[in-house]
């Protein structure tokens, strides 16, 4: 999938930590809307690639083209100006702080405070909780914050690590549909275990297996594929 209207397009990408390696070239593009999946078991390299295309972790080598820039050795404030936005898989909010507090913080670098109204819109939930500490917040309550202060930052690309883990099963609907209404307007990377939802959601689907890509495809494929089974197994 590589075509002049990607966003982002990832060559080779290797990565790691000092000196133990845990992608080993890794290709992979995004439209500019919509979303793709990432999907693998335990320990397959999902959270380094975000990591990694966030510049958290410096890569080792590869391309990461975004927006028509190479941004490889761009740090990781640079990529978040130039419309890069993350939801980590841990600590992805300010456990001490109010809703309010944290979605203030989100939006310190924008001249327009109206962000924070349609997060509110976005996510009518957090409207109910502005005073609540973040860290007494479910598990669902927290991931819609979390996207909330990412898309403060009028992401053009969307970085997300397991946006549902944690989250009740009855939440993750909700957290679905918006995903689902998002990607209509930006690009997206969702890291999920949920893979029905996954698929649903993203359009193309890359299975990763050992810090490679081992099957990738139209969502539809990869869902029927039957080597998918294979890459989840733990
Ligand atoms: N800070 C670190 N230092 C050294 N090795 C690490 C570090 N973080 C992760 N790893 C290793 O890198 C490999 C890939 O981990 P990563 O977190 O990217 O996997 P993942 O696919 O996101 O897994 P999960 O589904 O459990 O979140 C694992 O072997 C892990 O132990
Ligand atoms: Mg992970």
């Amino acid at each position: 999938m590589s075509d002049t209207a990607s966003i982002l397009e990832v060559q080779g990408l290797q990565s790691g930590y000092g000196r133990s390696q845990v992608l080993f070239g890794i290709d992979l593009a995004c439209p500019a809307t919509g979303a793709v999946a990432i999907l693998g078991r335990n320990g397959a390299g999902k959270t380094t690639l975000l990591k990694t295309l966030i510049g958290e972790i410096v890569s080792m080598s590869g391309v990461i083209n975004f927006a028509g820039i190479e941004a490889q050795r761009e740090d990781t404030e640079k990529r978040v100006r130039r419309g890069m936005g993350y939801v980590p898989q841990e600590q992805a909010v300010f456990t001490t702080l109010s809703v309010r507090e944290n979605l203030t913080l989100g939006a310190i670098s924008q001249k327009d405070k109206s962000g924070i109204e349609m997060v509110l819109d976005f996510f009518p939930k957090l409207a109910e909780r502005l005073e609540q500490q973040a860290g007494t917040l479910s598990g669902g309550e927290r991931k819609m914050l979390a996207i909330g202060r990412a898309l403060l930052g009028s992401p053009k690309l969307l970085l997300l690590d397991e946006p549902t883990e944690g989250v009740w099963v009855g939440v993750i609907e909700e957290i679905a549909e918006r995903l689902e209404l998002l990607s209509k307007e930006i690009s997206m990377i969702i890291v999920e275990q949920h893979v029905a939802l996954a698929l649903r959601v993203a359009d193309y689907a890359y299975v990763m297996d050992r810090g490679k890509i081992a099957l990738e495809g139209p969502s539809d494929n990869v869902g029927n594929d039957p080597l998918l089974m294979r890459y989840l197994a733990p």
